[in-house]
């Protein structure tokens, strides 16, 4: 048996392992699996050890785990050294790889070019890192906005972008939430500092967080003609990258999607 897993803290509401097992068996590789681990963080490190020594082929690392990813890792790739966070781990010949896939995965579901473009950011945790990263390396003009504004300033310093406190929503030409702000149902425009009529029709906005239906900010940016991409798609990007890292073959995008949305 050729083993893959999320490792999380809480994981059980992950939609990955209904998304990869549907890409295992679309790629027929049924002596595959992927399945979801709670972790609690003072037990990541001898888990994932363990892992690498036996039948495991790789992991994904979900919150809180990112940064831990990094430090147990043998080797890195140039992405999650500079973002600072790794999301995804393989395992070969008992050594320990990690990658970040969030920032190649976003890539993916982006215009052609984000160069010359103006952006704003919204958060500074581990998924605004590799947004951040990903925009000002290809070439966008990144500010960044946090609740916590010692936060945005110290990812501006690391990787690119201008901290800002009161950004001017119709400025931009995408606009990016990677906070947690909508996961319970919060408003985005009591908690961001957005307005529901500000959004415009030649403005791309995109929300990390992931649910069934889209969410307010998301609805707001529809009605206004926004164009838009939502967490699930971000989710199955990022998944996507994964799955080549492990299997060497190109992932059955289709199924991934719709196992992801079913769930
Ligand atoms: P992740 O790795 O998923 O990005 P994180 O590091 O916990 O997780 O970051 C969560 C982000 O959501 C942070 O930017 C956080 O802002 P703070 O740095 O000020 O904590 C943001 N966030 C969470 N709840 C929020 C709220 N109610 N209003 C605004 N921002 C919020």
């Amino acid at each position: 048996m050729k083993r893959l897993a999320v490792l999380g803290h809480p994981v059980s509401h992950s939609r990955s392992p209904a998304m990869q097992n549907a890409a295992l068996a679309e790629l027929g590789l049924d002596d595959w699996s992927y399945e979801a681990i709670d972790v609690a963080p003072d037990e990541f490190e001898v888990k994932v050890r363990e892992m690498a020594a036996g039948d495991w082929v790789g992991a994904n690392v979900t919150v809180p785990h990112k940064g831990a990813a990094l430090a147990v890792a043998d080797e890195l790739s140039e992405v999650a050294r500079e973002i600072g966070a790794a999301n995804t781990l393989h395992f070969e010949e008992g050594r320990i790889h990690a990658y970040n896939t969030d920032a190649k995965g976003l890539l993916t579901l982006l215009p052609e070019s984000v160069e010359g473009s103006r952006a704003l950011v919204l958060g500074a945790g581990g998924a605004a890192r590799a947004v951040v990263w990903t925009l000002v390396r290809n070439g966008a003009a990144v500010d960044v906005w946090n609740r916590t504004e010692l936060r945005s300033r110290n990812l501006c310093e690391d990787l690119g972008g201008t901290p800002v406190s009161e950004p001017e929503q119709a400025g931009y030409d995408l606009i990016a939430n990677t906070t947690a702000v909508g996961l319970r149902g919060e408003d985005p425009f009591s908690e961001l500092p957005l307005s529901a009529e500000g959004f415009r029709p030649e403005q791309l906005v995109v929300d990390l967080v992931y649910s069934d239906r889209p969410t307010a900010l998301l609805s707001a940016a529809k009605e206004r003609r926004s164009e838009t991409i939502d967490g699930l798609a971000v989710l199955v990007a990022q998944g996507a990258v994964s799955l080549k890292i492990w299997t060497g073959q190109e992932p059955p995008l289709e199924a991934m999607r719709k196992a992801a949305r079913s769930n």
